[in-house]
């Protein structure tokens, strides 16, 4: 059945690690599944990722980073994400709207109601139906980014400690508002142990979702 699982949290806590083991464990049991990442996605998030993390873009305005998050953000939905959930398939996002809530909003102190407003513009009202929250230490999760590949180092992930910090916090004000639709992990354990309990959360929401409407405006 067509679900949009989007997976959030800071820098270095095992998103990526893990939307491939559930892809695959998914597919192993017969779904069809698209995963994909924000800001990213499509040849045009792509060039937009491109703009946002790179090194030499110190003196980006914080309105103009939010709105290239939202450029690329309505690309995706549009090009991937809303195709995808109309052939019936489970879409598996790594970053999504709450990035931005809680990078530009809590992180950057921008307005969290104008962020939804444009959030909602962005992507046409798609809301995911579970949203996974890989909640991490803001120096272990970067220790771990730092210790791979060194050219994944970029603009974002240069920012202050206490903005990471502010950023956790962020997440953490976010699911506690919306219980239902988070899932909240310590992702300080082992790679297993949180496919384990991201497992069990996914089939339950698959099994109980209501049939997907179909989609209600573009924007
Ligand atoms: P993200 O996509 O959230 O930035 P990644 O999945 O790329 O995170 O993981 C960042 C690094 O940490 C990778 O080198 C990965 O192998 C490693 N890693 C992922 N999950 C864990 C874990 N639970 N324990 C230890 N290392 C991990
Ligand atoms: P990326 O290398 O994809 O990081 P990660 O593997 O942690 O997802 O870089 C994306 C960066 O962009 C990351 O620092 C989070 C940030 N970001 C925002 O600030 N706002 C957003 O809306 C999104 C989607 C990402």
């Amino acid at each position: 059945m067509a679900s949009f699982i989007t997976f959030e949290g800071p820098e270095g806590s095992g998103k990526s690690t893990q939307i491939r083991l559930l892809a695959e464990a998914l597919e192993r049991s017969g779904s069809r599944v698209t995963s994909t990442r924000e800001p990213g996605g499509t040849p045009i998030g792509n060039a937009v990722r491109a703009i946002l993390l790179d090194r030499r873009h110190t003196e980006m305005s914080p309105r103009a980073e939010t709105l290239l998050f939202n450029a690329a953000r309505a690309q995706i939905v549009d090009q991937v994400i809303r195709p995808a959930l109309q052939a019936g398939q489970i879409v598996l996002c790594d970053r999504y709207a709450d990035s931005t809530l809680a990078y530009q909003g809590y992180g950057h102190g921008q307005s969290l109601d104008d962020l939804r407003r444009l959030g909602a513009y962005a992507t046409g009202g798609l809301t995911p139906d579970l949203t996974i929250y890989l909640d991490i230490d803001v120096r272990e999760g970067l220790r771990r980014k730092q210790a791979g590949a060194a050219d994944e180092w970029n603009r974002m992930e240069e920012k202050t400690l206490a903005y990471h910090q502010a950023v956790r916090q962020g997440y953490l004000a976010l699911a506690a508002a919306e219980a239902q639709r988070w899932l909240v992990i310590d992702a300080g354990r082992s790679i297993d142990a949180i496919h384990g309990e991201i497992m069990q959360r996914v089939q339950t929401t698959l099994l109980c979702l209501p049939p997907r409407p179909a989609p209600d405006h573009q924007p």
